[in-house]
């Protein structure tokens, strides 16, 4: 008896704490501006939680050696490229669009400290979602993420009279090894090209904004943007240089592989 009261005691509080979350989310009540961080409890919640799948998800990550001067040098002319424009570096600011960022991307003179070199890794290869640090896998292989946390780790002792000095080199980043297309990293580029900010795409979650057509039942249609007949080639085609296929098209250049989109090609296949 005593326990059947309390079980029903537990429902309604679960029911009454729905109910609010619902009031809270459907009433528009949550302020989801970037001006303010969250509470202090949330900002905790949020990190711990960030810091304990990273650890998690980094576990079995084999690090090679990266003291090798080339490696860091190279991590550098990366570093500068791509990076510095959100995290600052010793003695440089942020450009001024991240500023307004939150959370905050932090200045990583620290984050060596912070972090291993497998979650190093890990983080700038997958991102952090919801926080907006962009995930590297589609833009770096391997071996370029490895000179970026070879990199990092030097940068807490890297004074930014040293900084200033460092030779600036060019970044080329390298190409990704190749391999068999594979559908399943097809759809996961989808999301990584930004194919699901204008494209309905069965099976991916994300805006699907009808911006360009649906591509429901593209692997059927006999032509590609009514111009191209509808072949793997041409489909790979299409994907790396729509606008040099047709210019008046809408459908902009988004710098895809020539690997990404024999990866794209063999998922659009499988939407009959
Ligand atoms: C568009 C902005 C942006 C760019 C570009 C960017 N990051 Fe980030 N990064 C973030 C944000 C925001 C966070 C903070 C996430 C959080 O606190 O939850 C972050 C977090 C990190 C962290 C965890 C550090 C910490 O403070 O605990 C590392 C490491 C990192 N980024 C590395 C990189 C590297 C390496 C590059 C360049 C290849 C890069 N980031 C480029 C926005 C960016
Ligand atoms: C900024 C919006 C935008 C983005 C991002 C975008 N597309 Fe498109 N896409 C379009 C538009 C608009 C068209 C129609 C263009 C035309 O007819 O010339 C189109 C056409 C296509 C077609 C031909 C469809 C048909 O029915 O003939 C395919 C396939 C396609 N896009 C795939 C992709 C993939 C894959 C990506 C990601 C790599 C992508 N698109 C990213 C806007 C976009």
């Amino acid at each position: 008896m005593r326990f059947r009261h309390k079980l029903i005691g537990a429902m309604l509080a679960l029911a009454a704490l729905g109910a609010i979350g619902t009031w809270v989310l459907y009433w528009g009540v949550y302020d989801v501006s970037a001006r303010n961080q969250h509470l202090a409890p949330t900002y905790w919640l949020l990190d711990t939680g960030m810091r304990q799948s990273v650890k998690r998800h980094s576990q079995d990550i084999h690090v090679p050696q990266l003291d090798d001067q080339r490696l860091i040098r190279r991590g550098q002319a990366l570093f500068r490229e791509h990076c510095v424009l959100c995290h600052g570096a010793p003695g440089v600011a942020p450009q001024p669009f991240a500023l307004g960022m939150t959370p905050a991307p932090g200045n990583l003179a620290h984050a060596a400290r912070d972090w291993q070199p497998a979650e190093l890794f890990w983080i700038t290869k997958f991102g952090i979602k919801m926080a907006g640090m962009p995930a590297w896998e589609f833009r770096f292989a391997d071996d370029d993420i490895w000179a970026l946390v070879a990199f990092l780790r030097r940068l807490p002792r890297i004074s930014p009279a040293e900084y200033r000095s460092l030779p600036a080199e060019e970044a080329q980043a390298l190409p990704h090894p190749a391999h068999e297309p594979s559908a399943e990293r097809g759809r996961i580029a989808m999301r990584q090209y930004l194919c699901v900010t204008c494209h309905v795409i069965p099976g991916i979650v994300g805006p699907n904004a009808p911006v360009g057509p649906t591509l429901d039942g593209i692997a059927k249609r006999a032509v590609i943007a009514g111009l191209l007949p509808n072949t793997p080639e041409n489909m790979v085609r299409w994907l790396r240089e729509p606008q040099r296929v047709n210019p008046d098209g809408a459908m902009p250049d988004l710098g895809v592989s020539e690997r990404d989109a024999h990866d794209m090609a063999a998922f659009l296949q499988t939407l009959r």
